[in-house]
């Protein structure tokens, strides 16, 4: 059931805090199908910007016009990426995730052409290859999400010379995936399957919720640091 109006910032923190604990998928995925209806709201009282720094970075460097873009929304959640693409002009939007429960928020935006439920992991992306002039996966990329293997994926179903835009969190308790998402980042690069254009670490991300969370160095004024990568895959020669 959606939460009351006024949802204390506490609750919130208690609430996403014991989120952050369950390193598993099926749990994981569970959780969100039950945060689900409160997910906008609760996001919105730890201020995340996530959706909103991605598609100002995407936006930035997208060489094309917004409108004639198809776009991929990766873990796309309750579609909060999708209300910053369409903001910004993008309107041709498919999204894919791994909760029914989040599906069923999206649905009710009426952003999406496409919806599709997929397990990032474990089953391929829905799309033929070379479908998508850019694909976003936002605030996915962590233990007991969507695991660093799938990246490849992302790839694939990105046209020749479309972008790739990725975001995670680089507070103490993520750094460990952070390694390995940024090993993987660079193999792919040292492979000439895609190229770097911006690798832009945000400080105010969002607010904490624990002090598990935090840090020497990543905590600014009570929030957790992140970053923004953005792709281009390469032309076939
Ligand atoms: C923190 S929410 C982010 C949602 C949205 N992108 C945003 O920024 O508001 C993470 C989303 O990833 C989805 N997710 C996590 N792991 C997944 C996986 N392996 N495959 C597909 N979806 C996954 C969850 O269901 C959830 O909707």
């Amino acid at each position: 059931m959606a939460q009351e109006e006024g949802v204390s910032l506490a609750e919130v923190r208690a609430r996403v805090g014991a989120s952050h604990g369950i390193t598993d998928l099926a749990p994981k995925l569970h959780f969100y199908d039950s945060w689900a209806p409160d997910y906008d709201q609760d996001v919105a009282t730890l201020q995340y910007r996530a959706p909103r720094l991605a598609v100002d970075c995407l936006s930035q460097a997208f060489p094309g016009l917004p409108h004639d873009a198809l776009i991929l929304d990766v873990a796309c959640g309750t579609g909060l990426v999708a209300a910053e693409l369409q903001a910004r002009g993008f309107s041709q939007l498919h999204g894919v995730d791994g909760s029914p429960g989040m599906l069923e928020q999206a649905r009710a935006r009426s952003l999406y052409q496409h919806l599709s439920l997929c397990t990032l992991g474990q089953e391929l992306l829905p799309s033929p290859e070379g479908t998508f002039d850019a694909v976003l996966m936002v605030g996915a990329l962590s233990d007991g999400q969507v695991p660093c293997t799938a990246i490849p994926e992302l790839l694939r179903v990105t046209k020749p010379g479309g972008l790739v835009c990725l975001t995670t969190r680089t507070n103490p308790s993520n750094l460990r995936y952070k390694e390995a998402l940024e090993a993987t980042l660079d193999g792919l690069e040292q492979a000439r399957v895609w190229q770097r254009l911006v690798a832009w670490p945000v400080d105010r991300w969002e607010l904490a919720t624990s002090e598990l969370e935090v840090g020497p160095n990543t905590l600014t004024e009570g929030f957790i640091s992140g970053i923004v990568y953005l792709y281009r895959k390469v032309e076939v020669t």
